[in-house]
């Protein structure tokens, strides 16, 4: 039979980081590149069928072959593309340092708090230069969504096999402008402030999600240390590729196991309570 428009809506989008490049434990249906008013997204977005026949979007943040850097991602357009294609839930990943003791390399956590050290120069809002909008942003993440995520992530993470990933939850996640790592000074403040994790890409990403009334919650992947640890090297690049390609073999898992049960959520409702309609009243009366 004839797709019709409504055939076409995806509702559930992943956003894949560091590592994370494809869903190919998925069935591959096709690719789309919506082009937006902000650009074409970070890659082809591949449409994918989950075990029970669902379809989701899946986007890889750096591109497919890694080139985009943190500060360079093309947010709006990732963002936008999404909307276009009808996505209201995002489970987006992303690799992350810690900076916790109890959160070693190769945990996984769903942040509840970001904390922004970005530096300006990234476009952070769809409301530029048209009109004037500011979103509830107090609680950067979907909070039904992740909270809802718990019980489908932990059950999928027990069955990674040779391995036991811990789950952690309700963590602050700080959102750094890369590329460079940070110093140690910079780390130990961090964890002063009360960070628990870190990373270069939940940002603007979060923002822009809440701006689309797209419900977002964030799966980190823990790589690696960072460099708050006295008498341990510093974070490097290697240190983080160690656990790279288990930590996406895990999060694939996730993605099997959990989008059935969460389209199924979305199309419910009750995850995206608190995002639906929120932007009614965020734009500014003119004068
Ligand atoms: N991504 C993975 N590890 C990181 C770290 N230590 N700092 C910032 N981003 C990261």
């Amino acid at each position: 039979p004839a797709a019709t428009e409504n055939d076409e809506k995806v509702l559930v989008g992943v956003i894949g980081g560091s590592g994370l490049y494809n869903l190919d434990n998925l069935k591959f249906i096709k690719h789309v590149r919506p082009e937006t008013p902000w650009g074409l997204p970070s890659s082809d977005i591949t449409i994918c069928e989950t075990p029970a026949g669902i379809r989701v979007a899946f986007l890889a943040r750096h591109g497919p072959g890694h080139t985009i850097s943190p500060s360079h991602v093309p947010s709006r357009a990732n963002i936008a593309a999404f909307k276009h294609l009808g996505v209201r839930a995002i489970l987006a990943f992303s690799a992350v340092g810690s900076l916790r003791e109890e959160i070693a390399p190769g945990a996984f956590a769903l942040p509840s708090q970001i904390i922004d050290r970005t530096k300006g120069i990234r476009p952070h809002t769809f409301f530029d230069g048209t009109v004037v909008a500011h979103c509830s942003f107090g609680d950067p993440f979907g909070q039904r969504l992740s909270a809802w995520l718990e019980g489908p992530v932990r059950a999928a993470l027990a069955q990674v096999p040779g391995r036991q990933v811990q789950l952690f939850t309700d963590k602050c996640i700080v959102c750094m402008e890369g590329p460079q790592f940070s110093t140690r000074a910079e780390s130990e403040m961090y964890r002063m402030w009360g960070g628990d994790l870190i990373n270069m890409s939940v940002l603007p990403e979060a923002k822009l999600a809440r701006e689309a009334e797209i419900s977002y919650a964030l799966i980190a992947t823990a790589t690696d240390y960072d460099s708050w640890r006295q008498g341990e090297e510093a974070v490097t690049a290697a240190e983080v590729f160690k656990t790279l390609q288990a930590n996406a073999d895990a999060s694939r898992l996730i993605a099997e196991k959990v989008l059935d049960a969460m389209h199924e959520a979305v199309t419910q409702g009750d995850v995206l309570s608190e995002v639906q309609g929120s932007m009614k009243f965020s734009i500014m009366p003119r004068a």
